[in-house]
Order: structure tokens, then C-alpha cells, then sequence
């Protein structure tokens, strides 16, 4: 048994925080924020919109566009580091509700910005396992929940959304994966993190005072590093595969800055047309970026079936996978 690439959906929130607005709330420009980035707005959910809404909307896309029913999904997997609690329940758990899906396996895993690829490696291995038939894989984030808008070494970067895809068993190899690799180095965990709530730091008067609940991150240490494992990450899965990166029509980065994005490419010498860019309008949504991007291709008309898709992320851990497989939906 084979794993693919069944689907994909996502949400993307209606209200737009734009360069123009953040110059009001911080001292900063639409020129640093566009050349240092690359992004013009983000999106931002209403105060009431949380993780599992975005997550629920963009898998009942997905699962339309699978051609299945809820009742088909035999396994919930979200990857977000906003969960709607931070202890339990799993938002997996809450969007298996939403959705109206009983009595599945319903898990969140927590790997940042990577979470959608890590969760791609789950899903297969479920499938390729006999264990599973649908997997309905999430990647999605209430960022702004986790923002400093006094900090503008970080608010101008991340916004709200979520992706979904279905991976489905398959005994056709034409359509399956053809790899995924995911891993990690703990030793950077400080590179990027939200110090609280958690048990090193439980809610308390301080926590609150000194603003631990909000991301922080080292921005130009974990560029420099995105950019040398993004690249040396997608070499390797490349070579292991024999398949060259001008045979690639969609290479699709995690979208946290243009100029990541453009060194990875360049280094691959990949043409524009090749590289999937949608970080100028949605910024650096986490978990969801990668199906965010993919879904925009796919809505758009760019995607078709078989066409072959390299995913490659990088995030907070630190965390990096990439992944290689055809899309095998129907083209829209
Ligand atoms: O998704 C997970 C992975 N995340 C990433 O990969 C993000 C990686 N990091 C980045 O994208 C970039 O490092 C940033 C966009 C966050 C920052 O860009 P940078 O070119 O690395 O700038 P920097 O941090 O080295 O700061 C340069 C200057 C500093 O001023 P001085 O010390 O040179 O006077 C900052 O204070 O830019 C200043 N600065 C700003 N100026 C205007 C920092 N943020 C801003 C801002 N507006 N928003």
C-alpha cells in the first residue's frame, strides 16, 4: 500500500493587516518591512475565530474536493503551535467535533513552522503501515494570538490561516510519495520560542508583567540557518531521489521571508515559475504556510494532477523536512 497526496483546502481570514497599519502601531516602514521581507499584509482572525474554525474550514474543502465524507477520515492529525488550549483538549480533537467525525484517532503535533511536513511524514507512514485509509492533515495557526504589536522585530512577519490535505491509500506507485524526510536540533531551541505558558514558566503575575506568553525569536541567527539547511535539506532529497530541481514545476517553500526563499531558489537555480510565493500577502502563518501555498496554486489553476511538488520548511525547535511527491487530486 502507497501513500498520496489525495487533496488540499484552506481558510484564509478576511481581515487584512497591511504594512501601512503596522507603521501606525510600531515604529517601522512599508519600504524596511518589503525589502527585509518581502511582505505587504497579512491576515488576522476575529477576536472569536480561533484554530480549529480556520482548521475545520479548510478540511471541509479538503474532504469535498478528496471526494470523500467526513465519515471516510479515519485519523486527525493538527499541526499548530496555537492550539485553542494549550494543555488539552487537542484542537485535532475539537475539529473532529466541528466536523462531525466520531471515534477516530485525533492527535496535534508541535513542530512549528515544520508541523504540516511532519505531520505529511505521520500520515504516510500510518498509511504505508495498513493502519489508516484517509488521513486528514492540518496545518494551522492563530499567530496573532502569540504576537508582541509592541515588538517590531516580529509583529510585522506572522499572520492567521489554515491548510488541509487528504492522504489516501493508494496501490497505484505512479501517484505516492516519493519521500518525505523530517528532523530536528534541539540544541537551537532558543532561537525561537514563547517562553510561556508552560512548566518552566506556569502563568503567573510575572509572566504576564514581563510579556513571556509572546513569541521571541533571534531573527538574524535563524535566517542565516534557515537558508543553509532549506538548501542543503532540498539538495539532499533531491540527489537521494535522482530527480534534477529543473523537473520540479512547484517547488514550495515554507513562506517566512522572500529573501530565504530567493537564496534557496537561486542556489537550486530554479526559475521564478518554479517557486511558489505567497508570503507577500499572507506573511509567515507557521504550521499553515505550506498548505496555504499549495492551496493557492491548486485555486488558481497552476496544479494539476501528477504534477510533481517539492515541499521543503524549516521552524522553531529547531525543526526542518522536505518532501517530494505528485499532486493526485483532480486538477481544478
Ligand atoms: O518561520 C520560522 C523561521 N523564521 C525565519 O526564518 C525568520 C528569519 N528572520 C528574518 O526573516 C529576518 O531576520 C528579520 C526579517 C526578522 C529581520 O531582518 P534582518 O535583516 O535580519 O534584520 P536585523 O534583525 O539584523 O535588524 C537590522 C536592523 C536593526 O537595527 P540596527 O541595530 O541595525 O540599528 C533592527 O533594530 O533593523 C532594525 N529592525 C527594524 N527596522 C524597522 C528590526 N525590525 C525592524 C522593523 N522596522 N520592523
Amino acid at each position: 500500500m502507497y501513500a498520496k497526496f489525495h487533496s488540499i483546502g484552506a481558510y484564509v481570514p478576511s481581515k487584512v493587516l497591511s504594512n501601512a497599519d503596522l507603521e501606525k502601531m510600531v515604529d517601522t516602514s512599508d519600504e524596511w518591512i518589503l525589502k527585509r521581507t518581502g511582505i505587504s499584509q497579512r491576515r488576522i482572525a476575529k477576536r472569536d475565530e480561533y484554530t480549529s474554525d480556520m482548521a475545520t474550514e479548510a478540511s471541509k474543502l479538503a474532504i469535498e474536493r478528496a471526494g470523500l465524507e467526513s465519515s471516510d477520515i479515519d485519523l486527525i492529525i493538527c499541526a499548530t503551535v496555537t492550539p485553542d488550549y494549550f494543555n488539552m483538549p487537542a484542537t485535532a480533537c475539537i475539529i473532529s467535533d466541528k466536523l462531525g467525525i466520531k471515534n477516530v484517532q485525533a492527535f496535534d503535533i508541535s513542530a512549528a513552522c515544520s508541523g504540516f511536513v511532519y505531520a505529511l511524514s505521520i500520515a504516510r507512514a500510518f498509511i504505508e503501515s495498513g493502519m489508516k485509509k484517509h488521513v486528514l492533515i492540518i496545518g494551522a495557526e492563530k499567530f496573532s494570538s502569540i504576537v508582541d504589536y509592541t515588538d517590531r522585530s516580529t509583529c510585522i512577519l506572522f499572520g492567521d490561516g489554515a491548510g488541509s490535505a487528504v492522504i489516501s491509500a493508494t496501490e497505484d506507485k505512479e501517484e505516492a510519495f516519493i519521500d518525505v524526510h523530517a528532523s530536528a536540533d534541539g540544541s537551537y531551541s532558543d532561537f525561537l520560542v514563547t517562553p510561556a505558558p508552560g512548566c518552566v514558566n506556569p502563568v503567573s503575575q510575572q509572566v504576564i508583567e514581563e510579556g513571556l506568553n509572546f513569541v521571541q525569536m533571534k531573527g538574524n541567527e535563524t535566517f542565516k540557518l534557515a537558508v543553509k539547511t532549506l538548501t542543503k535539506d532540498v539538495k539532499n532529497i533531491l540527489l537521494k531521489n535522482g530527480i534534477k530541481a529543473e523537473d520540479i514545476p512547484h517547488f514550495i517553500p515554507h513562506q517566512a521571508n522572500y529573501r530565504i526563499i530567493k537564496a534557496v531558489g537561486d542556489s537550486l537555480k530554479m526559475k521564478e515559475e518554479q517557486v511558489v510565493l505567497t508570503v507577500g500577502k499572507y506573511g509567515n502563518t507557521s504550521a499553515a504556510s505550506i498548505p496555504m501555498a499549495i492551496n493557492d496554486i491548486y485555486e488558481s489553476g497552476r496544479l494539476k494532477k501528477g504534477e510533481l511538488m517539492l515541499l521543503d520548511t524549516f521552524g522553531g525547535g529547531l525543526t526542518w523536512a522536505s518532501a517530494l511527491m505528485p499532486f493526485a487530486g483532480e486538477s481544478r
